[in-house]
């Protein structure tokens, strides 16, 4: 896609070429309009790595977006009180708040997601990569029978959840999915994801009622909240849905574009030091990261007016030249450490280091299980989403 000069006016980064390939048109913007306003989505988008890393430690960039859509929209006579108690879910994720209260929500968590939990989910990631290979026939869909029920089993063992019940939470998130994803103000979307959230926080309250395993994610909230630490039983519950939640979408995503990256590309190791980095570099799952902005704020060259959405686009960052030479090649050698698709700053995501671990471990095994692997549908389906890049299905013969 070509979208130069006026083109621009009405860049869109949902129309279907920009769902199949985004990269063309964000390098127009990078290059030609770096802090665009998007009249269509009434929002900016910033596509500079400088500009995005910038934005991302700077608190005039607002992750505070949920009360006040809540406030707005849903708080009048009228608003579904199912949508409006998704939403109140939503307002307790760390990763929608400002400090002091994302301080004192990621100060708990890390405490209980830490190194040597991450680390001894190693053998059971590939216990269960090896299970849902072994089950794999000539035709199968990556997404559907590998990367999704792989990223699922390991965050909901991490979080004490009874294997027997796993199988409950794909139809749950993929309806809270509507609800994070979706654009704010698509009703339909927001009332069949209001459904999910009910259902998933029910579950979860159950769960923290009977008392979980010690060892687990929502055990460790548990007892920071028993020992006095200031975390409310919603936040608990809330807690354990963001973590369900952000710990499998996305990584079913790297997971997903990632094989399909190296399926077209077989020139590049799977297993090499920086393979990971480079396919979240290349085509990771963040798209897009959203700020509100809390105070007007300069940024390259344009002023941004507090109450302002933004969308700071992590996927254009990480192919900016000025960071990474030839940006546009996959290179699995290249100097990793730089790319912004785990986002940076205060809300760097708590989950990279499980993310790493379990992409290190399921790409190299399926492409080791079937060397003769193909894609079967080029070009695939993308999720048409802005905050996110992952394929709907990734079928293939093995
Ligand atoms: C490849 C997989 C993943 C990607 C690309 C990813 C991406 C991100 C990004 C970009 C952010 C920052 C959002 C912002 O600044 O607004 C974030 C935050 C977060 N992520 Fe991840 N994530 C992944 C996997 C995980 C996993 C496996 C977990 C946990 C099981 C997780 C838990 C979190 C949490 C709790 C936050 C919020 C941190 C905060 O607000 O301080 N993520 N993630």
């Amino acid at each position: 896609m070509t979208a130069t000069g006026p083109d621009l006016q009405t860049a869109d980064l949902l129309s279907p070429a920009a769902v199949a390939d985004p990269y063309p048109l964000l390098a127009e913007l990078r290059e030609h309009d770096p802090v665009h306003w998007s009249e269509r989505y009434r929002s900016w988008f910033v596509t500079r790595y400088a500009d995005v890393d910038a934005a991302l430690r700077d608190p005039r960039f607002s992750s505070d977006r949920i009360a006040p859509y809540r406030r707005a929209r849903l708080d009048g006579p009228g608003a579904d009180a199912g949508v409006r108690a998704a939403f109140g879910v939503l307002e307790d994720w760390m990763v929608f708040k400002d400090p002091p209260d994302h301080t004192r929500l990621r100060k708990l968590l890390s405490r209980a997601f830490t190194p040597r939990a991450v680390e001894r989910m190693r053998v059971r990631v590939a216990e269960i990569a090896d299970e849902l290979l072994r089950d794999l026939g000539p035709h199968a869909d990556l997404i559907g029978e590998y990367a999704y029920p792989l990223t699922s089993s390991v965050v909901a063992e991490m979080l004490g959840v009874p294997r027997a019940d796993q199988a409950l939470f794909k139809d749950w998130s993929d309806r809270i999915t509507g609800l994070v994803f979706g654009g704010l103000g698509d009703p339909d979307r927001h009332a069949d994801g209001a459904g999910g959230m009910a259902e998933l926080t029910g579950y979860l309250d159950e769960l923290v009622a009977r008392g979980p395993d010690a060892e687990s994610l929502v055990g460790a909230l548990v007892r920071a909240r028993e020992a006095g630490d200031a975390l409310t039983h919603a936040e608990v519950v809330a807690t354990g849905v963001l973590l369900l939640f952000a710990g499998h979408e996305t990584t079913t995503n790297l997971i997903g574009n990632g094989l399909r990256a190296l399926l077209r590309h077989p020139d590049q190791a799977p297993d090499a030091p920086g393979t990971v980095e480079e396919l979240l570099r290349w085509d990771g799952p963040a798209k897009t990261i959203a700020r509100l902005v809390a105070a007007d704020v300069e940024l390259g060259g344009r002023t941004l007016r507090r109450g302002d959405r933004v969308f700071l686009c992590a996927s254009a960052a990480n192919r900016d030249p000025a960071v990474f030479p030839d940006p546009d090649r996959l290179d699995v050698t290249r100097r990793p450490g730089r790319q912004l698709g785990f986002g940076i700053g205060l809300h760097y995501c708590l989950g990279a280091p499980l993310a790493r671990l379990e992409a290190a471990i399921a790409i190299p095994a399926a492409l080791d299980r079937f060397p003769d692997l193909r894609l079967a549908e080029e070009p695939p389906a993308w999720h048409p989403v802005l905050l996110s890049r992952g394929l709907v299905r990734l079928p293939v013969h093995t």
